[in-house]
């Protein structure tokens, strides 16, 4: 018996990066799995394939974040379609950096839908199917906890909703048995933040460890959420960043 056999997980943005990793990873450990993404339809795919094949089901939806509507619609079809809804991810992201006074009204509506709206009302959608092993993980970041460099004002106002969102909800969810946490990944080596990039040597100099770290090292925590070993771990954050913040 593993620990995830018999639930059910949806992942936004599962398309690639961490939040395929975290939908590899749940099914690895016995989950059924739908993810979403907003453009990668054929990457979402293969992530499924890859799913399938360790006899697991799997959907890929497609769903903009930045809609919240599609984003509820995401929570029922996964319910409808694989029988239920016992962890939800909200991993879906964007990077926006650079200076203050540049960010347009459209830019800011934007990171706050993807980060905030959609976890907010992708919870409250999630509610209409959880039980009492019901699992709310959402990713922020640890530049929330410290920006070492300028050009984070968006990016960390979106993000950092997501801590408050966090506590408040397992506060209040509780007594229903749902655990909400938060976990947050530093340098992981995705397209969004690749281990050669440009700015990568400066970045792993700032880590502990002296390196980046892969999507499965965050994987890996979130599936110890999503899991009966975490049944007591509520209203917590876990920083997942080589040690940036240490
Ligand atoms: N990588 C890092 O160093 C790092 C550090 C801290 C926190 N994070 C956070 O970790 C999460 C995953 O990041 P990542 O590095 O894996 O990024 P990534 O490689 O750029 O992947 C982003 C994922 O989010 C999806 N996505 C983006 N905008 C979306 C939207 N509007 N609607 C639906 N899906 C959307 C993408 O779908 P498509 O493929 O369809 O575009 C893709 O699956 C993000 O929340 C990010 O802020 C990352």
């Amino acid at each position: 018996m593993r620990d995830l056999d018999g639930s059910v997980a949806l992942v936004t943005g599962g398309s690639r990066g961490i939040g395929a990793a975290v939908a590899r990873q749940l099914a690895a450990e016995g989950a059924d799995v739908a993810l979403t993404y907003q453009h990668s339809r054929e990457r979402a795919e293969a992530v499924v394939a890859e799913i399938e094949t360790l006899g697991r089901r799997a959907v890929a939806l497609a769903a903009d974040s930045a809609d919240a509507a599609a984003v509820v619609g995401a929570v029922h079809r996964t319910a409808a379609e694989l029988g239920g809804l016992d962890i939800l991810v909200n991993n879906a992201g964007i990077f926006p950096a650079k200076p203050y006074r540049e960010f347009t009204v459209a830019e800011v509506d934007l990171a706050l839908n993807v980060h905030a709206r959609a976890a907010f009302v992708a919870g409250q959608a999630a509610l209409d199917h959880m039980g009492e092993r019901g699992r709310i993980i959402s990713i922020g970041t640890n530049l929330t906890d410290h920006a070492p460099f300028a050009g984070l004002s968006l990016y960390n106002l979106s993000k950092s909703a997501l801590n408050g969102y966090t506590k408040a909800l397992a506060r209040e969810l509780g007594p229903r048995g749902i655990t909400v946490n938060l976990v947050q990944p530093g340098v992981t080596d995705t397209d969004m933040n690749p281990a050669d990039g440009a700015r990568a040597a400066d970045r792993a100099a700032r880590t502990a460890l002296g390196r980046y770290g892969a999507a499965d090292d965050v994987a890996a925590t979130v599936a110890f959420l999503a899991g009966p070993g975490a049944r007591s771990i509520t209203g917590s954050v876990i920083t997942v960043d080589s040690g940036t913040n240490a």
